[in-house]
């Protein structure tokens, strides 16, 4: 009989919860592919009482996690605890320096610590994983790290907030506005706990941080990531945006420009025919494109009990087979502390205004953009109401600080009403 892995897992909730139904109905699988049976030998979780609909008896029972990471029957430790730093961060610690290998769904946690946690397991040898921190069910982390470990990442896309994705496909759909659906959402449960980190992009910010850091041998560098939420995001651009042939998404990006690595998670138009722009609903997609694969797409949920624990199950099945990988797909003593990227790769923009409906008013816009250097791709003037027309302008490529400045030039002109949206569009092909 080969030798088993043994596993403890801390946390049963929703995903915990999974992780051990996939290793007690599919344990013949897990065997078969693992060459070696792998099995559960103790769990944690706060309340010991509840009924999670799986049978817990066979399993030593740790109130503390850490006590749970210190167990001498442990081989791996299953971090499912979440939070940033707190129990989850003192459990991966107190693994590492017991000599156990650690798996992790915890964004937050590796997005503000993975260097230090990453060096300490691998100062052991130890694996330290995360495939179900990024993107649920989709295995984006191993796509970067092996499928395509020969290639120049040129850039890393994603929509891997399913919440924020649920609501402007909602918005779009019904034409309801921001607060209602966000309410909406709130009732069905999508939100977290801080729904900010759901809505403001900081959960998804995390994603792409980690996933950069992979993509371009980076230290992970969450602070470098530009964030931009949704809550400023309307119907009416929504439907202009859609009428122009775009879809609004928040939209992770991660590219190496020749000034550093510009990150950056924020509502952004894309086309409607892309893959990106026919992601609909609670859905995730991480788009990859490397010198020598080109585009990869990936789609699938990001979130839930099967998908999440699929994906944690993809690590312990790594170890569980012997292999080796470093956390962030070269050690991480190795990856550089990068510059950060000023201003922004240019792109096209979409701009929606109400102007004053007088001789000339749009002439001044034009040459607000003109004289910034701007050239107008297509415009859209819309009914007028009362004495205001909207106008939509998509740019030519520019640079964001050039958009600005045409932007301030145009509220000195005297014919806006109230501020201009400026939304970047993402070129992707089709
Ligand atoms: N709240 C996230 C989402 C899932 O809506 O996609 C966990 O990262």
């Amino acid at each position: 009989m080969t030798t088993p892995l043994r596993l403890g897992i801390a946390g049963l909730g929703t995903v915990g919860t999974g992780v051990v139904r996939i290793v007690q109905a599919r344990a013949d699988l897990l065997a078969a592919r693992a060459g070696r049976p792998v099995e559960i030998t103790a769990v944690s979780a706060r309340d010991r009482s509840r009924d999670r609909g799986v049978d817990l008896s066979g399993y030593a029972w740790e109130a503390d996690p850490v006590a749970l990471a210190a167990r001498d029957d442990v081989d791996v430790v299953v971090e499912l605890v979440g939070g940033e730093a707190g129990p989850a961060k003192d459990t991966v610690e107190a693994a590492i320096a017991r000599g156990k290998d650690v798996v992790t769904a915890n964004k937050a946690m590796l997005a503000l610590y993975g260097q230090e946690l990453a060096e300490a397991a691998e100062r052991k040898d130890l694996a330290l994983r995360f495939e179900a921190a990024v993107a649920g069910g989709i295995p984006c982390v191993k796509a970067l790290t092996e499928g395509l470990a020969g290639n120049r990442i040129e850039r890393v896309m994603g929509v891997m907030n399913g919440t924020c994705n649920y609501i402007l496909t909602r918005m779009e759909d019904a034409g309801l506005p921001y607060d209602t659906v966000f309410a909406e959402a709130k009732a069905l449960g999508y939100l977290e706990a801080d729904p900010q980190l759901d809505v403001g992009g900081i959960d998804a910010g995390h994603k792409l941080a980690l996933l950069a850091s992979i993509a371009y041998g980076t230290r992970v560098d969450f602070d470098g990531v530009l964030l931009e939420g949704i809550e400023r995001v309307s119907v009416a651009d929504i439907r202009h945006a859609a009428d122009m042939g775009f879809k609004v998404k928040l939209l992770g990006v991660a590219q190496m420009n020749e000034d550093g690595l510009e990150a950056r998670m924020s509502p952004c138009l894309v086309p409607a025919t892309s893959p990106l722009g026919q992601l609909d609903g609670a859905t995730n997609m991480v788009v990859l494109e490397g010198d020598a694969v080109g585009q990869i797409v990936m789609r699938g949920a990001g979130a839930g009990e099967g998908p999440t624990a699929s994906a944690v199950l993809s690590d312990i099945m790594e170890i569980a087979r012997g292999t080796r990988l470093s956390t962030f797909g070269q050690p991480a003593a190795s990856l550089r502390a990068v510059a950060r990227a000023q201003g922004g790769s240019p792109a096209p923009y979409y701009v929606r205004m109400d102007l004053e409906d007088r001789p000339g008013a749009l002439a001044k816009i034009a040459a607000a953009l003109g004289e910034s250097g701007i050239s107008i791709d297509r415009m859209r003037q819309y009914d007028h109401v009362e004495t205001t027309a909207r106008v939509l302008i998509v740019t030519h490529r520019t640079a964001r600080v050039d958009l600005d400045r045409a932007i301030s030039a145009m509220q000195r002109t005297g014919v806006l009403v109230g501020d201009p949206v400026a939304l970047r569009i993402e070129e992707i092909p089709s």
